[in-house]
């Protein structure tokens, strides 16, 4: 239960190793998040990440093995972390971006983008919000893209399966009106984490720390959609009016 201060006490993470999660996870911790449940591919790397959480101070840090792309194993994975007890807060972290000029000419490449990043998030989706609901309570928050609002040239595999993640936890989140779980979807911009080493950063770029405050705030507020930084949200909405013709034409 989300202690008086509306912080919640316990948290599942999955793709714990993510730099933004990490970011968001050592904040709850901060606040007084005490049982911290990290599910992960990388067995070594989300050790390392349950000794960090340790250190910040919580005292009940338990481990699930988790692969976004074996669907048939995600109901097995979420009972597992539900089994000591119940989750405030889940994090939906897991993602790749993917080389979208190798993908966009290999069909299996495209693929299992695809699963990991939509497919995966709709089944750990729909595996959260039963648990969810049967307990009667909590938050989800699904880490979305501004990638999603409207797919680039330069990256449309990866812009689509986060459009598709957008929508299904929207969907989501009026499923679950009335049943005292709620979704905080975050569409951030361009992040410096592991994941975009090495590339130019976008106007507007921010870091994991920005986005977990943002996440924190947002779920004080009771919001449903955030974008990090805010001023995203106006730009986005611009930019999705835009004609194609014209929007071909920008160099994003
Ligand atoms: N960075 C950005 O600019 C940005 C912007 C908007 C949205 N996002 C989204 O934010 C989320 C976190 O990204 P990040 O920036 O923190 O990048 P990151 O540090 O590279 O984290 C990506 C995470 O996804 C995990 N993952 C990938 N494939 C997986 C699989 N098949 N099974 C389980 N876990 C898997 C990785 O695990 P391993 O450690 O095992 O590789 C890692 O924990 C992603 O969903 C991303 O799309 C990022």
């Amino acid at each position: 239960m989300n202690d008086a201060t509306s912080s919640p006490q316990s948290v599942l993470v999955l793709g714990a190793t993510s730099d933004i999660a990490r970011a968001i996870t050592r904040r709850l911790v901060e606040r007084r998040a005490r049982r911290i449940v990290l599910a992960g591919r990388d067995r070594a790397g989300v050790e390392r990440v349950a000794e960090e959480m340790r250190e910040a101070g919580a005292s009940d840090v338990t481990t699930v093995a988790f692969d976004a792309a074996d669907v048939g194993s995600h109901r097995e994975v979420i009972d597992k972390a539900f089994a000591g007890g119940d989750i405030d807060l889940a994090v939906v972290a897991f993602g790749a971006l993917g080389d979208q000029s190798r993908d966009e000419r290999t069909p299996e490449a495209a693929a299992a983008l695809v699963t990991t990043n939509f497919t995966g998030a709709v089944s750990t989706g729909v595996a959260l919000a039963e648990r969810m609901r049967e307990q009667g309570h909590g938050a989800i928050v699904v880490l979305s893209s501004v990638a999603g609002e409207r797919a680039r040239r330069s990256n449309f595999i990866y812009g689509s399966t986060k459009a598709g993640l957008d929508a299904f936890y929207q969907g989501l989140a009026d499923s679950l009106v009335g049943s005292g779980v709620r979704v905080l979807v975050v569409r951030p911009g361009f992040v410096k984490t592991r994941m975009t080493e090495g590339m130019k950063p976008a106007p507007l770029s921010t870091t994991a720390e920005e986005v977990a405050e943002a996440v924190v705030r947002g779920l004080e507020r009771g919001s449903g959609t955030i974008w990090v930084p805010g001023p995203l949200r106006a730009v986005m909405v611009v930019l999705r009016h835009l004609p194609r013709p014209v929007f071909r034409r920008l160099p994003i």
